[in-house]
């Protein structure tokens, strides 16, 4: 693999690093013993602005909630939608046993990240460095919210102001576990490219315009 320049963002550009709002992430881990953990996980979400925090929700069993918990760190590497490294994410989601670096598994590359143990995903465009805010567990899931440390970014993906490139980055997002079933088996994992944008105006005159525009402008909806 050819040496990529990953480059730190601006704590200012850390929110629309994230974009999509939601879409898939490979989160990596480590427990106690500083043994890496890689799984994909279709529910990562950015949930606050300002302050950037990102929630995913997983099972309470699973090894990444475990080490979670062990050590209050984790890192979100957000693959793009090539079969490669799709077909690598799926890797991830097989379930081998605690203490297995899945990211050898897969074939993924490991870089050390800035501020916390769990390693950027080489291969991944994004990456979001998190200590753990809050865990809840509920109807038998867990969610786990992060409060981002440092966010770091390949240096051909974003712009001069950090907006991401769409077509470089290729957001990429789950159809969901049951489409497991759409054929096979085989079963396959379904994606969905989700890098086509289009800005679109609010035909709309009333006045919540002008109070739509003043918190755009100030950055209210930051609140
Ligand atoms: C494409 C894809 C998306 C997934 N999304 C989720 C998810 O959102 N939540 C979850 O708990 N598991 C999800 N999984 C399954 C986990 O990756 C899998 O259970 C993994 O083995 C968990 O690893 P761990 O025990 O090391 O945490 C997904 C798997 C794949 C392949």
């Amino acid at each position: 693999m050819s040496e990529i320049e990953k480059i730190d963002a601006q704590p200012e550009t850390w929110d629309r690093l994230f974009a999509n709002v939601g879409q898939l992430g490979v989160i990596t881990t480590v427990d106690g013993a500083g043994n890496v953990n890689a799984a994909t996980f279709a529910t990562c979400v950015r949930v606050v602005h300002q302050p950037v925090h990102i929630a995913f929700t997983t099972s309470p069993y699973k090894h990444t909630y475990k080490n979670v918990q062990e050590t209050g760190q984790f890192t979100v590497n957000l693959p793009s939608f090539d079969r490669d490294i799709l077909e690598k994410a799926c890797v991830l989601g097989l379930p081998f046993d605690r203490g297995v670096n899945e990211l050898e598994k897969a074939g993924f590359g490991a870089i050390p990240a800035r501020t916390v143990k769990p390693p950027r995903v080489a291969e991944c465009h994004r990456h979001f460095e998190c200590e753990v805010l809050w865990t809840k567990e509920w109807t038998g899931r867990v969610m786990v919210v992060g409060n981002v440390l440092a966010a770091s970014v390949d240096a051909d993906c974003v712009d001069d102001r950090g907006y991401i490139l769409f077509d470089k980055v290729k957001p990429v997002q789950y159809c969901g576990a049951p489409y497991q079933k759409y054929q096979g088996p085989p079963y396959h994992h379904w994606f969905v490219a989700s890098y086509e944008t289009m800005s679109v105006a609010t035909p709309y005159d009333g006045p919540e315009m002008a109070e739509h525009d003043k918190i755009v402008a100030d950055d209210l909806h930051f609140r």
